[in-house]
C-alpha cells in the first residue's frame, strides 16, 4: 500500500523514478508525485490520480536533478488530493512513506504549539515537520532524520530529501518493506525489487527497524539500536522481475492465461527425490502437529479455506482458519505442538504478517505459502514455499490463487503421509492428479467465449449471487470477490446449504445466481439448493462437468467444465470464477488492473 522509490544518479532522475513508480502503481493509484534536488534546491511535482496524470503534468513542468524521491499513494489519512499527495514538504526536508504513523496527532498538536503550520490532512506530514523542526533546532540531516524515527509509532517505510544535499537520502524500515538497489555510482531505494529491475538485480533488503544513508558510493546500514550492521546484497533474477503484459490487454488477461505453465513449472520445481517424486522442504513436520492454523486475507484467505478440507481429509488434521485481520485481535488458543501456515501472495500484508510474529513464539513451526520469496513473511517463517507464479500485478488476485491451491493441495497430501491417513498407493494417485491440472485449466480457458457471451447478461445485474457446498463454497466466495473487485457489482457467496436461512428472500427473476457444482459428492444436495433458487424465477447459471448438466436437467443457462478429480476441481473452477469477473468487467468498461479503492499490496492494518 503506497509504493516508494528514491535515486541518487549520475544523469536526470525524474524519468528513472517515473518508470519505478509504473512498477509500484500496483500499490496504490489515488496520486502519485515526485522531488528531486537541483542546483541545491528542493523542488517537487504532485498530481491526483493515476501516474500518467503526474507523467503528463511533468512534460509541462519537467523536474530537473540528479537526486530525487518518489511515491505512488493510496490513501488512509485525507483524501485524495494534491495537498495529501507525497512527497510531503517542510522547509528543507521532503518525505515519501508508506504506512501509517499512529502517533501523528500527538504529534501534529506538538508541532502547531511550537508553531508548524500543516497543509495536508496526512499523517505523513508530521515526520517532514517533525524532521525541518530538529533541523532548525541545529541538527544535521542524519541526525535529524534519526531524531524523527525515534518519535514516530506505527509501520512504515519512508525516505527523507534534503534541500542542499545532493548526495544524500536517508530511508528506514519499521513494518513496512524496503530495499536498496546498487547501481554503477549510483543508488537506489524501493518498496521492492521489482521497482528496481530495470536499474539493478543486485539488492540489500532491510531488516525489521533498520535505516540507511545513501549516498552515490554505497550505503550504511544501521539497526534499530542504531549499531552499523551489514545486510547480505542479494541478486535478484532479471527475467523474475520483468513485467509486462505480454500482448494481453490487461495484466489480469495475461495472468490468467499464464496459469496452465505456471502450475506444471511449479510443479516442476517440487520434483525431485522425496516420496512420490515430490521435494518438500526438510523439517517439515506434520506427523506431530496436532493442529493446524491457517491464516491469510483476501483470495488467499479462500485458498486456505479450501485446503482445510484438503488437510482434514488427507491428513485427519484439525485446522482452525481465520482472516489475519481478525486472527490478531482474538485470544486464539495456541499450543507446542501446532503447526501455523500463512498464505499471502506479497508477503507483506501487514494483518498476516503481524498475526505470523503473534503465533511464532508459541508454536512448533511456521510455514509460509508466498509469490515473493524475498517477502518480510517469507524471511519470518521457518519454512518457506514459495508459489513460483511470477510478479502479479492485475489487483485481482488470480494466478497467485491457483498456485496457492496446488502448494497447499502438496502440504496436505504430504501432512497425510506422515500421519499414516494415505497409503503410498493413494498419495501417488493424488499427486499424479495434481499433475494433470495445468491440461485442464487451460481446457477451462478455452471456454472463454462462452463466458464472454454469457456475461453480457451479468453485466447488466445489479446483484449476483454464487453457491457452492464443500470445497466449491470458497470457490464461490472467490467468485463473488473477483466480481465485486473489478466489476463493482454488488455479489454474495452462500454455501448452498444456507440459501434457506435468509438469502432466498433474495431470489426473483432479476437476480442472477451463479451455482458451482461439479459432479462431486455433493451435487445432488447443491442441485436441489438450485432447484429452489429456479422455483423463484432466480436466473441460473450452472456451472458443472458433462455429467453433472446432463443430470440436473434444463437450466436457464450452463456452462461446461472439463469433467476432472476432486482435488483439482477448485483450481479448474477458479477459471471460470476469474473469467467471469472479468468480461462482467469488460462489458462495463470499468479499469480492470486498478479498481477503484483497492491496492494490490495491504501494508496497512
Ligand atoms: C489485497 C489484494 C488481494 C489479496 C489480498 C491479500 O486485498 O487486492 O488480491 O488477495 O490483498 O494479499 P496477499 O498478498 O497477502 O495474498
Amino acid at each position: 500500500m503506497c509504493g516508494i522509490v528514491g535515486v541518487l544518479g549520475r544523469h536526470e532522475v525524474s524519468p528513472i523514478i517515473l518508470d519505478a513508480l509504473k512498477r509500484l502503481e500496483y500499490r496504490g493509484y489515488d496520486s502519485a508525485g515526485i522531488a528531486t534536488i537541483h542546483m541545491g534546491a528542493l523542488d517537487r511535482r504532485r498530481a491526483v490520480g493515476k501516474l500518467i496524470n503526474l507523467s503528463d503534468l511533468m512534460v509541462h513542468e519537467p523536474l530537473r536533478g540528479r537526486s530525487g524521491i518518489g511515491h505512488t499513494r493510496w490513501a488512509t489519512h485525507g483524501g485524495p488530493s494534491v495537498a495529501n499527495a507525497h512527497p510531503h514538504r517542510a522547509g528543507r526536508v521532503a518525505v515519501v512513506h508508506n504506512g501509517i504513523i499512529e502517533n501523528f496527532r500527538a504529534l501534529r498538536a506538538e508541532l502547531a504549539e511550537k508553531g508548524a503550520s500543516f497543509t495536508s490532512e496526512t499523517d505523513t506530514e508530521t515526520i517532514v515537520q517533525l524532521a525541518s523542526h530538529y533541523l532548525d533546532e541545529g541538527l544535521t540531516p542524519v541526525q535529524a532524520a534519526r531524531a524523527t524515527l525515534k518519535r514516530l509509532d506505527g509501520a512504515f517505510a519512508l525516505a527523507f530529501l534534503f534541500e542542499g544535499e545532493e548526495d544524500l537520502i536517508i530511508c528506514a524500515r519499521r513494518g513496512s518493506p524496503l530495499c536498496i538497489g546498487h547501481g554503477e555510482g549510483e543508488m537506489y531505494l524501493g518498496s521492492d525489487a521489482i521497482a528496481l529491475s530495470e536499474m539493478t538485480n543486485r539488492i540489500t533488503y532491510l531488516e525489521e527497524g533498520d535505516w540507511a544513508i545513501l549516498t552515490r558510493n554505497g550505503v550504511q546500514i544501521f539497526d534499530a539500536e542504531d549499531h552499523q550492521t551489514a545486510r547480505p546484497l542479494t541478486q535478484i533474477n532479471a527475467a523474475q522481475a520483468r513485467v509486462d503484459k505480454s500482448g494481453h490487454r490487461h495484466f489480469m488477461a495475461k495472468e490468467m492465461a499464464e496459469q496452465p505453465a505456471i502450475l506444471q513449472s511449479a510443479m516442476a520445481s517440487y520434483s525431485g527425490v522425496g516420496e512420490g517424486g515430490i521435494d518438500l522442504p526438510e523439517g517439515l513436520d506434520f506427523a506431530r502437529a496436532d493442529r493446524l492454523i491457517m491464516v491469510a486475507c483476501g483470495t488467499a484467505y479462500y485458498a486456505c479455506q479450501v485446503a482445510k478440507y484438503w488437510f482434514e481429509q488427507f491428513a485427519g488434521l484439525p485446522v482452525e482458519l481465520d482472516i489475519a485481520s481478525e486472527f490478531r485481535y482474538r485470544a486464539p488458543v495456541l499450543g507446542p505442538e501446532n503447526v501455523a501456515i500463512f498464505v499471502s501472495q506479497s508477503g507483506e500484508t501487514a494483518d498476516t504478517l503481524a498475526a505470523l510474529r503473534h503465533v511464532k513464539p508459541h508454536v512448533a513451526q511456521v510455514v509460509s505459502v508466498v509469490n515473493v520469496p524475498t517477502s518480510s513473511i517469507a524471511r519470518e517463517s521457518d519454512m518457506v514455499l514459495p508459489i513460483h507464479a511470477g510478479p502479479e500485478i492485475g489487483v485481482a488476485s488470480t494466478k497467485a490463487f491457483t498456485a496457492q491451491l496446488q502448494v497447499l493441495a502438496l502440504l496436505a497430501l504430504r501432512a497425510g503421509r506422515a500421519r499414516g491417513k494415505l497409503t503410498p498407493e493413494e498419495y501417488a494417485a493424488r499427486l499424479d492428479e495434481l499433475r494433470a491440472a495445468p491440461g485442464f485449466i487451460a481446457q477451462a480457458l478455452d471456454r472463454e467465449d462462452e463466458i464472454r457471451r454469457l456475461t453480457e447478461i451479468l453485466a447488466k445485474a445489479r446483484d449476483v449471487l454464487f453457491l457452492g457446498r464443500g470445497v466449491m463454497f470458497p470457490l464461490a466466495l472467490e467468485g463473488a470477490l473477483k466480481l465485486k473487485e473489478i466489476s463493482y457489482i454488488h455479489a454474495e457467496a452462500y454455501a448452498a446449504g444456507e440459501l434457506k436461512h435468509g438469502p432466498i428472500a433474495l431470489i426473483d427473476k432479476d437476480l442472477p445466481v451463479i451455482v458451482l457444482a461439479p459432479h462431486d459428492a455433493l451435487f445432488e444436495k447443491t442441485v436441489s439448493n438450485m432447484q429452489e433458487v429456479m422455483a423463484r424465477q432466480g436466473k441460473v447459471l450452472l456451472i458443472s462437468d458433462a455429467k453433472g448438466l446432463r443430470e440436473a436437467g434444463e437450466v436457464p443457462y450452463s456452462l461446461q467444465m472439463p469433467t476432472v478429480p476432486d482435488i483439482i476441481a477448485p483450481m479448474v473452477y477458479a477459471v471460470p470464477a476469474q473469467l467471469i469477473a472479468y468480461h462482467t468487467a469488460l462489458h462495463r468498461g470499468t479499469d480492470v488492473d486498478q479498481p477503484r479503492n483497492l491496492a494490490k499490496s495491504v501494508t496497512v492494518e
